[in-house]
């Protein structure tokens, strides 16, 4: 039922061509994302404006720098990364680097990002892939201790993930962060904290943006603005419910391109379990 979901992967991928990100355009031609958002968003009463999707670079270039740095900040040299998707995060943090780095997805998408990282010579030693879902803790636990043994801290991190969940599966996800972390020590650093009032302002500029947010449910199955949160008062105290002190962040991503400066800083999360 999550697999739904992997297709916006390939969305995001194709946006994040368009960024200076390292690998990015390499990943996006190797998993087709451009013809996978046209087969996405292909319907009769829809035309999809492919080269016009450059327009949420920034965003996206944004978001995976601040998720980037502040992850970087938190000083531990083991990365768990949930629903890692086509992001070449693992591939970059684990480049003539002693850090470590477990992408986590679901099987399919896993091995399609093994062939990839394969194609691009990228298959460091000290990068994993743990094929699961971020829902089954146990799975979860498993892989982490599979992958490192020795118990150091742990950052764990994750965009694009929370956004697609409800509460109920929002919640589940924080539980089996929280044993890892009450496990094993660490962080956990997140952009996926978004309100339906922001989400809304984008949906219902026009009649084409409001497709849109049918399309993206047509296809996941899931509607972006009932599983976000009402407001940052909710945010906190879900996570506080969940057994984490969190603080929120505005992050300036590393984004030196004139056409991001107009971009506001990036929210970014980072909670460690109480
Ligand atoms: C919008 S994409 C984001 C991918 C990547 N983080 C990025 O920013 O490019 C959502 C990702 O969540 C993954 N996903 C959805 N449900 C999942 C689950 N239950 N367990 C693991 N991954 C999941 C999908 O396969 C997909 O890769």
């Amino acid at each position: 039922m999550y697999e739904q979901i992997s297709s916006t992967a390939h969305v995001i991928a194709h946006i994040r061509s368009f960024t200076n990100i390292p690998y990015a355009g390499t990943i996006a031609l190797l998993a087709h994302a451009r013809e996978e958002t046209a087969a996405f968003y292909h319907r009769d009463d829809f035309d999809v404006d492919l080269d016009g999707m450059q327009k949420l670079a920034p965003w996206i270039e944004q978001r995976f720098y601040s998720l980037h740095q502040r992850a970087l900040r938190q000083g531990h040299n083991d990365y768990v990364e949930l629903a890692s998707g086509l992001s070449p995060g693992g591939i970059l943090r684990t480049e003539e680097s002693e850090n470590r780095y477990l992408e986590v997805d679901l099987p399919e998408m896993i091995a399609q990002k093994k062939k990839i990282a394969e194609q691009l010579e990228a298959t460091h030693p000290n990068l994993g892939f743990a094929a699961l879902s971020v829902l089954d803790g146990a799975a979860l636990l498993k892989a982490v201790q599979a992958a490192y043994p020795e118990m150091h801290e742990l950052t764990v991190l994750n965009e694009g993930l929370l956004q697609y969940l409800t509460h109920e599966e929002k919640r589940t996800v924080a539980d089996n962060v929280r044993r890892l972390l009450r496990f094993r020590g660490g962080t956990w650093v997140t952009t996926d904290i978004v309100y339906k009032n922001e989400l809304l302002e984008g949906y219902e500029q026009n009649d084409k943006t409001r497709r849109v947010r049918q399309i993206m449910f047509e296809n996941t199955g899931r509607d972006m603005v009932e599983c976000a949160f009402e407001n940052e008062a909710e945010a906190h105290a879900f996570m506080e419910s969940a057994g984490f002190f969190a603080t929120r962040y505005w992050q300036k991503g590393r984004f030196d391109s004139p056409r991001a400066s107009h971009l506001e800083h990036q929210q970014v999360w980072v909670m460690s379990s109480r």
